[in-house]
């Protein structure tokens, strides 16, 4: 059994990440960036609570001393993220978008990512078989974005597919640094959530699945690599 930590997992994806590793008899520290939120998320799956903000340096010292005085990590679950929808869930295209307006989702999406992951290398570099799972999108995959016809072509967006294209080259880079270390992006496919204001088709029971699979894989299991629940993603 392996000590978990998931970034942003008060709710959605990460909550029910959490949800499947605990009832599987994991010790799951459930990060969230608002203390009340996550006690309460934390109490109903008997997980630990972590307050941990990817986006803030003192918040992130803070949970890596408590996660380290408490025995170490095994996994690391990225999965705090944001979309940047308008108020009334539009998304912004290219004609709108500022320098501006997606520095919030690189700050989150990407350097929360290094931030966090920076900060709990050495406890993972102690582990027997640790594993960083990067929860990405299948829009960050030029391949699929440039296919002509797909719901990936039609995206609008760009913030959220660069900042998450961004989060894939960290993933191979640090998958390469690491060898000892199985360190994946997964795409969960689109999923009703309160990122998307639960426009996704998917239920979290499925979208989770593929972040529940890659945060169990052994030292024999893959990096480097982008995956979803049916295998093996184009970059
Ligand atoms: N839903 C989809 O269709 C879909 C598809 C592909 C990829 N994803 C990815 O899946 C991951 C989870 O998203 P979701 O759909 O489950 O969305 P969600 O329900 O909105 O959950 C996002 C989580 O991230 C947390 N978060 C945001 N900023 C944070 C920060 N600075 N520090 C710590 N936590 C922060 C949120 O906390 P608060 O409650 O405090 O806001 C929340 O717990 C994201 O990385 C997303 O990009 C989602």
């Amino acid at each position: 059994m392996t000590t978990t930590l998931i970034t942003g997992a008060n709710k959605g994806l990460g909550f029910e990440t959490a949800r499947r590793l605990v009832a599987a008899g994991h010790t799951v520290y459930l990060g969230s960036r608002d203390a009340e939120r996550g006690r309460r998320a934390a109490e109903q799956l008997g997980a630990r609570l972590l307050v941990l903000d990817v986006t803030d340096d003192a918040s992130v010292s803070a949970a890596l001393k408590a996660v380290e005085a408490d025995g170490g990590l095994d996994v690391l679950v990225n999965n705090a993220g944001i979309e940047g929808r308008t108020p009334d869930g539009g998304v912004v295209g290219a004609a709108e978008v500022t320098a501006e307006s997606m520095r919030p989702l690189f700050e989150t999406n990407v350097l929360g990512v290094v931030r966090v992951t920076h900060a709990f290398l050495p406890l993972l570099r102690r582990s027997a078989a640790p594993v960083v799972v990067n929860v990405s999108s299948g829009l960050a995959s030029l391949a699929r974005v440039t296919a002509e016809g797909t719901p990936s072509y039609a995206y609008p967006g760009v913030a959220y597919p660069a900042s998450k294209a961004a989060l894939n080259m960290v993933t191979v880079q640090y998958a390469k640094a690491f060898p000892d270390i199985r360190i994946n992006a997964v795409e969960p496919g689109y999923t009703a959530t309160d990122l998307n204001m639960r426009t996704g088709t998917q239920t979290v029971e499925q979208g989770a699945e593929i972040i529940v699979r890659m945060a169990q894989i052994g030292p024999d299991g893959p990096t480097g690599g982008f995956f979803d629940v049916e295998g093996r993603l184009p970059w």
